[in-house]
């Protein structure tokens, strides 16, 4: 038995990177995809390549900061399937800027798409898992959050916010039988990590890590793959570091 065997999941930021490897991962455990992302073309290309490999995977073009965009395909899932097992909040942007050059504009555009997007999904996907008593939501954060980053005051800030939106909204839940969990990826080999990150600034953090290897977006698929499992049943309001060793709290 498939670990999401036929379980509605969607995936936002699933046409590149860590969306897109957990988009493989859970579509061979059996998972019926909807995959959401800004780049509507990427996002198509990635389901049509899922589906050639015999899954189940549907692609909706939209920003996570709009609530409007994500009601689609939520509503698109609840009409065909009438649930959505699990969500993965992943879609996020992490461009340096240094704090004293930060506009007030770039401030609020980095907390609506990395974490008011969980306050819009989560009021669209909860009514119908609190009908069900039944619900995953894996909130992607950053190790970040734990250590600190000179450049990224306005990042960091949202991704703490997001592991305290998830610890207070598993509280509100989990009466209701869902369970929210974060995982905080450490320096992931990405499309994004090349465009925003510098070379030396990577391999000075690889240098620390306990395991000398490039993590990929694999090595963060198979906690997001656990919590949206009926394996992590026990399991709310946790965050999962995947930094390879590199902090131990
Ligand atoms: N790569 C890393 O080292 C790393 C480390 C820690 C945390 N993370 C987090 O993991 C997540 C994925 O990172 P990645 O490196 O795979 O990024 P990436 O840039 O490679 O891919 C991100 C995907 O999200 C989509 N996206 C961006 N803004 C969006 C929006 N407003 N609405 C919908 N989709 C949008 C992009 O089009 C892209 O397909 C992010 O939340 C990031 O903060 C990444």
């Amino acid at each position: 038995m498939k670990l999401l065997d036929q379980k509605v999941t969607l995936i936002t930021g699933a046409a590149l990177g860590i969306g897109a490897g957990i988009a493989d991962l859970f579509a061979e455990n059996g998972a019926i995809l909807y995959l959401f992302d800004l780049d509507g073309e990427k996002c198509q290309a990635k389901a049509a390549e899922l589906r050639s490999a015999g899954h189940q995977a549907q692609a909706f073009q939209g920003d996570v900061s709009r609530a409007e965009s994500l009601q689609t395909c939520v509503d698109a899932a609840l009409a065909a399937h009438g649930r959505i097992d699990a969500v993965i909040n992943n879609a996020g942007i992490y461009p340096r800027r240094a704090f004293l050059d930060m506009t007030e504009a770039e401030w609020d555009q980095m907390q609506d798409v990395n974490l008011k997007s969980l306050f819009h999904i989560s009021k669209l996907v909860l009514p119908s898992m609190i009908e069900r008593r039944s619900g995953k939501i894996v909130n992607i954060s950053s190790v970040t959050f734990f250590k600190g980053m000179a450049l990224l005051t306005h990042y960091v800030a949202s991704k703490g916010g997001m592991i305290g939106f998830s610890r207070a909204l598993a509280r509100e839940m989990g009466p209701h039988n869902i369970h929210i969990n974060c995982v905080t990826p450490g320096a992931i080999k990405t499309e994004g990590e090349v465009v925003h990150a510098d070379p030396a600034a990577i391999a000075a953090i690889q240098a620390r890590q306990c395991l000398d290897r490039r993590l990929v977006p694999l090595d963060v698929a198979g906690p997001c793959l656990f919590l949206a499992s009926s394996l992590s049943d026990g399991m709310t309001g946790q965050t999962l570091n995947v930094d390879g060793g590199l902090i131990m709290y």
